[in-house]
């Protein structure tokens, strides 16, 4: 039993900021998407760069290296995504924008799974896998349906396509991470949710909050490199926990 009287899988702390947060932020790393059967970055043998070297791949030294390589493997991944689903921890996240006065959602993510789940403010720090923009003219093109191409991609301009994502050694959309770290600074309750805590400046943004007052809290089903400077961690897959989360929100701030 929790201070509310009945069973709860949350601490007492957590619950009331559930009930009571004005402001909630939630920073969503591959994990969130890893129940879809999107591969994470970084888990053991399965994780994408265990694979294929992501100084290879990521880079725009790369990319210029070897055009076709870098578009093949961005099709590939295309590809798998276009195939998966959202689950019911982007779903839990699309009704957690009705719950609170403001809800921010910022991802690392690339694969749309947040839209496609329902959420209609979707902050992207590290860009979408579905928008490409000419290296020469500055154009932008959102991929449809085609089939994935084995080729780079040039512009009507002649200039080679590239995937519009953040690589290693990039700097991250100035306004979206102004956006997050200003988010971070004034929520009451701050998730971290499916990350690994080990790329900056995305990894900060849970120490910001933190720094700023919020009760900061991570989900995942093994400890980040930043778990410890946390407030609290929820040991398990999202797809599990966020939904009994929000289903503790809602049940919390409709009887209040
Ligand atoms: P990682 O692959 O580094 O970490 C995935 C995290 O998800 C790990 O901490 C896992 O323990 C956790 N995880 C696995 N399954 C989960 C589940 N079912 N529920 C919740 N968590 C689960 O992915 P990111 O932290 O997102 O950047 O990686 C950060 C950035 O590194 C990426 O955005 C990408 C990469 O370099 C760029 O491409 C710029």
């Amino acid at each position: 039993m929790n201070n509310h009287g009945h069973a709860s899988m949350f601490s007492a702390t957590l619950e009331d900021k559930l009930g009571s947060a004005r402001h909630v932020a939630v920073l969503t790393g591959a994990g969130v998407s890893a129940e879809s059967g999107v591969p994470t970055f970084r888990t053991g043998g399965e994780g994408l760069w265990a694979r294929y070297n992501p100084t290879e791949l990521a880079t725009f030294e790369a990319f210029s290296r070897d055009p076709d390589l870098v578009w093949r493997w961005y099709s590939w991944r295309r590809g798998i995504i276009r195939g998966v689903k959202p689950n019911p921890g982007h779903y839990a996240l699309a009704e957690a924008e009705t719950l609170f006065p403001r809800f921010s959602l910022i991802t690392q993510n690339v694969d749309n799974l947040h839209r496609r789940a329902g959420s209609t403010d979707v902050h992207e720090l590290h860009g979408n896998i579905e928008r490409s923009r000419c290296l020469d003219c500055g154009l932008f093109f959102v991929e449809d349906e085609a089939p994935p191409s084995e080729h780079v991609l040039h512009c009507t301009c002649g200039g080679m396509i590239r995937p519009d994502v953040v690589w290693f050694g990039e700097i991250l959309p100035e306004t979206e991470l102004l956006f997050a770290q200003t988010e971070a600074q004034r929520c009451d309750l701050f998730l971290t949710v499916g990350t690994s805590g080990l790329v900056y400046p995305a990894a900060a943004l849970p120490l910001i909050a933190k720094q700023s007052g919020a009760y900061v809290v991570e989900i995942n089903p093994e400890p980040s490199a930043i778990a410890r400077e946390l407030d609290e961690c929820i040991s398990g897959a999202s797809g599990a926990i966020l939904p009994l989360l929000i289903d503790t929100a809602r049940r919390l701030r409709t009887s209040a």
